[in-house]
């Protein structure tokens, strides 16, 4: 029975694992009101909040799993990427934590944690595949190879998927957090009244790049000449094709056969119906563990080994990350 820590950003979550990976519970307090009033996320804020929400939210998630702390195997805890004083919270507390029951710490990567979020689907990728990571600050191809090992293979040149959704919202005059609400105002909107031309059409390098929509868009709201909702519509229309075409172009650069999507923007309904659409499996991470979360932590400890004591001490927390 593992227990899951993630305060990388603005969530603080907790989760508990069996040995199976059946996930026995998962509770995330979100600190979304905390931040709202400044438009994103303000990470002494966030750092702040974890220290008051992280032992509430372990002791909910034990009981609501019905798991007492004796019963822990290990405690698993996101040590990076992401904001570091956010992180430092969860680390410290985790450290201290399985100190005290006497249990090993296994240190996750964010970003590994969203790709093994698609060990939870109910019908989870078998052998080598290719994730399409889509997050508030990553956008990322990584390939996983027959042994599990994960490979980046393209990023972003500029912002992240999440970020244009944010920054767009913004523009539109969306509050925060953006992604969710952009994409319910484009519901309501037209995609053909409005283009924006597809990120970095007709190149066949892998990556990512969101910034040149963002100006796009910020141009068509100042000219004023169409509705928000229309923008809207077509702005995410670009983003998902952008999306689309660039996981297409990653499955025949690898030769994978199986698609994976996960991160926060996985989220996204017009995504996760034109990604369904490919002539491939496509796995999509369940929509409790798109966003941020401990349980695809804690899934992804299972994977792998604790850390020595002496290491475990030593455990620092990190604003980057390899993969990302
Ligand atoms: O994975 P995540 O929770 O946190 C990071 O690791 O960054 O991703 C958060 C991002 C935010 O940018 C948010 O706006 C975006 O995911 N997001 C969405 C949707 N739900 C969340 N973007 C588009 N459509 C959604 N439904
Ligand atoms: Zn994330």
């Amino acid at each position: 029975m593992i227990l899951g820590i993630e305060t990388s950003c603005d969530e603080t979550c907790a989760a508990v694992i069996d040995q199976a990976g059946v996930v026995r519970s998962s509770v995330v307090a979100s600190q979304v009101a905390d931040h709202a009033a400044y438009g994103g996320v303000v990470p002494e804020i966030a750092s702040r909040r974890h220290l008051d929400l992280v032992a509430p939210t372990v002791q909910a998630a034990l009981e609501r799993a019905g798991v007492a702390p004796q019963e822990l195997t290990g405690v698993a805890v996101t040590a990076g990427p992401g904001l570091i004083g956010a992180l430092l919270v969860g680390v410290s507390f985790a450290k201290g934590y399985a100190y005290g029951l006497g249990v090993p710490l296994i240190a996750v990567d964010h970003l590994a944690g969203h790709v093994r979020s698609l060990l939870l689907a109910e019908a989870p990728p078998v052998g080598a595949h290719l994730v399409l990571v889509a997050s508030g600050g990553h956008t990322l191809l990584v390939d996983v190879d027959e042994d599990g090992a994960l490979t980046t293979i393209a990023r972003s040149l500029d912002d992240a998927a999440g970020e244009a959704f944010d920054k767009g919202a913004r523009l539109l005059g969306l509050s925060y957090p953006g992604g969710p609400a952009l994409s319910a105002l484009a519901a309501s909107g037209d995609p053909q009244r409005s283009t924006f031309t597809t990120p970095l059409a007709g190149r066949d390098d892998l990556a990512f790049s969101f910034s040149g929509l963002k100006t796009a868009l910020s141009l068509a709201v100042a000219r004023g000449d169409h509705e928000r909702a229309d923008l809207a519509a077509a702005y995410e229309d670009a983003i998902v094709r952008h999306l689309v075409e660039r996981a297409q172009l990653g499955l025949a650069h690898t030769g994978r056969t199986c698609l994976g999507v996960a991160g926060g923007v996985a989220a996204n309904e017009p995504l996760r119906r034109a990604l369904s659409g490919l002539d491939c499996p496509v796995v999509l991470a369940p929509l409790a563990y798109c966003g941020d979360n401990a349980a695809m932590v804690a899934r992804a400890a299972l994977g792998q080994t604790p850390l020595p004591p002496i290491e475990a001490f030593a455990l620092d927390a990190h604003a980057r990350s390899p993969l990302g």
